[in-house]
């Protein structure tokens, strides 16, 4: 009967074994499993600021349309074209087609005044900053616009070089052209 008895016993204290092994191996495997991960997320979660790249947000020229309307078309007319002896141009002026934007932001922030040339034609007059003052986004979305409707073909302006050239400062008086050239 002992011997009889004694081999079942076996297979019952090896599987326990087996099984005691096992959990303490998958303990094992979940603790190194676990502290390893750690210096891996770091690793991934450390670079991500250098490798991040400069987000960008062009104008947007379908809502641009609508700025123009509400503020520059009164004075700069529908197709752009201005008024003689009034308002100058915008479709075809190589200012507002510049590939740097710079200026006709400085006009939008904070207008322009005293003579300037415009497709031959001299104007001496001045231009107000819009009240109340347009956002930086309105700024990019309306000379998105002004840049890409009535033939005139340049890149859209972005939103952050509104805000790069408005961080230079407040004025209390528009430009003049003098300043601008200078630029
Ligand atoms: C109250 C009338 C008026 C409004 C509104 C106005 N402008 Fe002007 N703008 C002028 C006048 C006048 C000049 C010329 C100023 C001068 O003689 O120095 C001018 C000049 C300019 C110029 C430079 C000259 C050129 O033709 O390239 C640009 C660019 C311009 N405006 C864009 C705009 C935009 C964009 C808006 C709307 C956000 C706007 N203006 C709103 C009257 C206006």
């Amino acid at each position: 009967m002992f011997l009889r008895t004694r081999p079942p016993q076996w297979p019952g204290l090896t599987l326990a074994f087996v099984s005691v092994a096992a959990l303490a191996l998958a303990f094992a495997g979940g603790c190194a499993h676990s502290s390893a991960n750690a210096p891996v997320a770091a690793a991934v979660a450390a670079p991500q600021p250098a490798t991040a790249t400069p987000t960008t947000t062009p104008g947007d020229p379908d809502v641009g349309a609508a700025v123009y309307a509400r503020i520059c078309l009164g004075c700069h007319q529908f197709n752009g074209q201005g008024l003689p002896g009034a308002f100058p141009p915008l479709a075809g002026s190589p200012l507002v087609t510049d590939a740097d934007p710079g200026k006709v932001i400085r006009i939008v922030l904070h207008g322009l005044q005293g003579p300037i040339q415009v497709k031959g034609t001299t104007f001496n007059s001045i231009m107000p900053p819009p009240a109340p003052a347009l956002t930086d986004q309105d700024i990019a979305d309306v000379l998105t616009y002004v840049r890409s409707d009535w033939g005139n073909e340049a890149a859209p302006v972005t939103v952050e070089a509104v805000t790069a050239i408005r961080a230079q400062g407040a004025r209390t008086t528009p430009w003049t052209w003098a300043e601008l050239e200078k630029l």
